[in-house]
């Protein structure tokens, strides 16, 4: 298996329930390695552009206001398989029909509201990454 990297963003419900520590335990107790991390609060427009792909959704509008109406925490995350492992351990975007002990089945409220963002491709990840994160602001080695 290839060594990938994903992006996630611990989300606004995140980090309004206190729980950025909680979910990075869990991350890096599943063996992810911390790249890049920070907490910055995406505008409406930098919301749009990041879910660009889901443009013209019912859920466009809602999604765009709920990432962009608190701080949350874009992270790059590496390990083998990266892409995947990092989409089981969060499980399915209804927290409703995530798998138990996943982090949205434990903590989400809501389909809208899912406590964390995992990138679905290689391709993906490397251009999400790219979005919050300037290539000399990912550390390379540790
Ligand atoms: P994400 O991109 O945030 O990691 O979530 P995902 O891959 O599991 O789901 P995706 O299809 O990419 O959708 C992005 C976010 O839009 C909201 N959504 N609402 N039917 C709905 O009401 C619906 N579908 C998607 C979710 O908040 C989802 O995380
Ligand atoms: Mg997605």
């Amino acid at each position: 298996m290839a060594t990938e990297r994903t992006l996630a963003i611990l989300k606004p419900d995140c980090v309004r329930k206190a729980l950025v520590g909680e979910v990075l335990r869990r991350i890096q107790d599943a063996g992810f390695t911390l790249r890049a991390l920070k907490m910055m609060q995406l505008t409406k427009k930098e919301a749009e552009g990041f879910y660009a792909v889901h443009e013209g959704k019912p859920f466009f509008d809602s999604l765009t206001d709920f990432m962009s109406s608190g701080p949350c925490v874009p992270v790059v995350l590496e390990k083998e398989n990266a892409i995947a492992d990092f989409r089981t351990l969060i499980g399915a975007t209804d927290p409703s029909e995530a798998d138990d002990g996943t982090i949205r089945s434990d903590f989400a409220d809501s389909i809208g509201e899912n406590i964390v963002h995992g990138s679905d491709s290689v391709a993906n990840g490397k251009k999400e990454a790219a979005y919050f994160f300037p290539e000399h602001e990912i550390v390379a080695n540790g």
